[in-house]
């Protein structure tokens, strides 16, 4: 009999339920602590898994207790949120979607996991893989934006990333894949509430980055805290085992958010613990996370006959094959064993760097005010934002040192000794306390430049961060604008860098700015990244991973949205539209400036006919008229015009990138498998349907920018 089967022969139901449970550790002054629980249930077998706990000091203590003490030595599985790094921080992964470029994921999960690995770690809680087009939602700023292929191919890179070529290795983390499934769609943004989407949306939308997920074999996937029409996921065994299980072939373990077995109670899907349990066990929940409920209530409902042994039993087999997989049970010490060398510390950072400065999307550069001329003299940097050095970790700051990233202000300093560098906040974040602002005006006398740094705090989006309004809080504003009056008069350049874990609806802030920067939480790098792009030491070049709104009230708002029969019309009051806002964004999803100039021309397409199992390669030529070297994104979309039922007016099917010096041109190809413009017909059957299918490729997903050519499927 193999391992886990005799193990299972010889656990106590006390002892199997330890397995199907995870609890939180915290810290004290001592060192660290199980909240709610003891380490005598780590001793007596009763708790089997751990989160929110690090340090390879720390974690061999608690695991010497599970191997050495405990009646069947099994090893303890120690997670957490690894979400954009660990010690040190990537940008937010938002931020992140905004590179469009699958390597530089997979490259920050890795060097994440070594680093979370070599802290005692073996499973993250990410990729966090939720489609978000309402940024009303904090939570967007955890995942990869709007787009489902986007989605997919941002977990394929983070599931890679994160486990290596085999879990087993010392450097390999489990991920988990979460929140399964539609967690982005909460009815009006509003973090927990419900989730009521068609089971086309949910398919077409929602669930492909987690099928990617299965594909790219992730070991472990959580269910959303919400409900689905009605069924909470943790509850939802038509999601669970029905299509997860079922149909995506997942074999993994199934992990609950934070005591969501629990709130099934609050829900209002069961009456007590008992009743929970048996929800959650009966949907294919494999370990309850921190709500008690398993170890509570299903030795009652086995009592009851409401569960069987066999039941808990394929749970416990799921948990122990992990813990199997990841080389827990022939060396428990062995991540955290090697401390980190310092050579490959400062090699993480110099990449963190750099993803940062590449996540960084330009929005508007007037007059070329960026990059800044070698010549500034005294720069003013204003604003609550540019000497704050904890909000740019973002809201999953993981194990970052408090305090540590590198704020704008002195990013800024070192990269311009010659410049005297002067600084004041203005306002705070969010407060009502204008009283700062005339200071602030006097650091501009006499500066040639001035930089503002404005946004949101780190808090103000992730779990439980929701914003109904998507402006700039407390009276930013107020700045902002006595700023932009000061700077008229003295003709002075204004450039704005906005930290933001979503969008923020600022029109009047790009109207008046010269140069804007979408800077989202880049990091503990973040002061460095940023003086990189303003003083031009590299271009620009992060696109917006979400269509960017200009009022709140168009939200959701995406790309992928779907003919009206009544389009908008600007002389036709009956068609589709608001009275009081336009209907564009503010700036497409795709788009973002860099310091070259580039055009596109020339789409070529190597047939103009195709079936369904050809791939057809599809060139661009791309050439720069600028005066810098710079990277061009090029997107790739299809529109399937007529078909069988109403199709998305833009699908993203690809992206590319090009670099090119002044006055370089070159040919960016990508490829697109025919198989892929199938979709779901009537009755959610997938179809290939002949007909024409228009080929745009463009600078972003504003129609009126892509180039187009037809394809004819056969
Ligand atoms: C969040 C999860 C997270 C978990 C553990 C929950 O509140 O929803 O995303 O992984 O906590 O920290």
């Amino acid at each position: 009999m193999n391992r886990v089967e005799s193990l299972i022969g010889r656990m106590t139901l006390a002892e199997k339920l330890g397995q199907l449970t995870m609890t939180a550790a915290g810290f004290a002054v001592t060192g660290p602590f199980i909240a709610g629980d003891s380490t005598e249930s780590i001793k007596d077998g009763t708790l089997g898994n751990l989160l929110n706990i690090f340090g390879a000091d720390h974690i061999f203590k608690m695991q010497r207790l599970a191997v050495n003490e405990s009646r069947l030595g099994i090893p303890l599985l120690f997670g957490l949120d690894v979400l954009h790094g660990h010690r040190i921080l990537f940008p937010i992964p938002l931020g992140e979607a905004s590179l469009f470029d699958c390597e530089a994921w997979f490259e920050s999960a890795r060097e994440s996991a070594k680093e979370a690995a070599a802290d005692g770690l073996a499973m993250t809680f990410a990729p966090m893989l939720d489609v978000a087009r309402d940024p009303r939602w904090g939570r967007g700023a955890e995942g990869p934006g709007e787009d489902p292929w986007v989605g997919t191919r941002f977990a394929e890179a983070k599931v890679g990333g994160f486990q290596g070529t085999d879990l087993r290795q010392a450097d390999a983390l489990a991920a988990v894949a979460k929140h399964y499934c539609g967690y982005g769609a909460v009815t009006a943004g509003r973090d927990y509430a419900s989730v009521d989407i068609s089971e086309r949306t949910l398919r077409e939308v929602h669930l492909p980055p987690f099928a990617a997920a299965v594909g790219a074999g992730v070991a472990a996937v959580m269910p959303s805290f919400t409900d689905l029409a009605g069924i909470p996921m943790t509850a939802n065994n038509e999601m669970l085992r029905g299509w997860l299980r079922g149909r995506l072939g997942f074999d993994g373990v199934i992990i609950s958010d934070f005591n969501a077995i629990a709130e099934l109670i609050r829900h209002g899907c069961a009456a007590d613990l008992c009743e929970a349990a048996t929800l959650a066990l009966k949907a294919g929940v494999d370990i309850d996370m921190m709500s008690g409920a398993y170890r509570r209530g299903l030795p009652l409902a086995l009592d009851k006959g409401l569960v069987a042994m066999a039941e808990i039993d394929e749970c416990v087999r799921r948990v122990l094959t992990l813990k199997e997989r990841l080389g827990l049970f022939e060396d428990p010490f062995a991540r955290g064993a090697s401390p980190e060398s310092a050579a490959a510390l400062a090699q993480r950072r110099q990449l963190a760097r750099s993803i940062a400065a590449r996540s960084i999307v330009m929005l508007k550069n007037d007059a070329d005010a960026l990059p800044l001329a070698s010549s500034v003299r005294r720069l003013a940097v204003l604003g609550p934002l540019a000497d704050a050095p904890a909000e740019m970790a973002g809201p999953w700051a993981s194990a970052a040192v408090p305090g540590s990233p590198v704020s704008v202000l002195a990013g800024l300093s070192s990269a311009l000794p010659q410049a005297e560098v002067v600084h004041a906040g203005g306002v705070a974040i969010d407060t009502e306390d204008g009283t700062g602002i005339a200071a602030a005006l006097d650091r501009c006398d006499g500066a040639d430049h001035i930089i503002l740094c404005l946004g949101e705090a780190a808090a103000m989006s992730g779990e439980a961060a929701s914003r109904a309004r998507l402006d700039l809080p407390g009276v930013q504003r107020a700045l902002a604008e006595a700023v932009f009056a000061r700077a008229r008069q003295a003709h002075l350049p204004v450039i704005v860098i906005l930290f933001s874990g979503r969008p923020l609806a600022v029109p009047w802030l790009i109207e008046q700015a010269q140069a804007v920067l979408a800077a989202w939480f880049p990091g503990c790098e973040a002061g460095h990244a940023i003086a990189d792009i303003v003083t031009g030491t590299v271009s620009p070049s992060g696109r917006t991973p979400v269509t960017w709104p200009r009022d709140a009230g168009q939200v959701p708002i995406f790309f992928g949205d779907r003919p009206s029969g009544r389009p908008f019309d600007a002389r036709d009051r009956f068609t589709s539209k608001y009275l009081d806002v336009s209907n564009d964004p503010l700036f497409p999803f795709g788009f973002g400036l860099s310091y070259g100039r580039f055009v596109l021309s020339n789409l070529r397409i190597s047939s103009g006919t195709a079936a369904e199992h050809d791939t057809l390669e599809i060139c661009v030529d791309v050439s720069n008229s600028g005066s810098r070297e710079a990277q061009e994104t090029v997107f790739l979309f299809t529109r399937d015009a007529l078909a069988c039922i109403s199709r998305p007016l833009l699908e993203l099917k690809g992206f590319a990138k090009i670099n090119l010096s002044p006055g370089e041109s070159g040919t960016v190809s990508m490829s697109l498998k025919c198989s892929e413009l199938r979709f779901l017909g009537v009755d959610l059957v997938s179809v290939f349907e002949p007909g024409d299918v228009e080929i745009l490729v463009g600078p972003c997903a504003d129609r009126a920018q892509l180039l187009a050519a037809t394809v004819r499927l056969m």
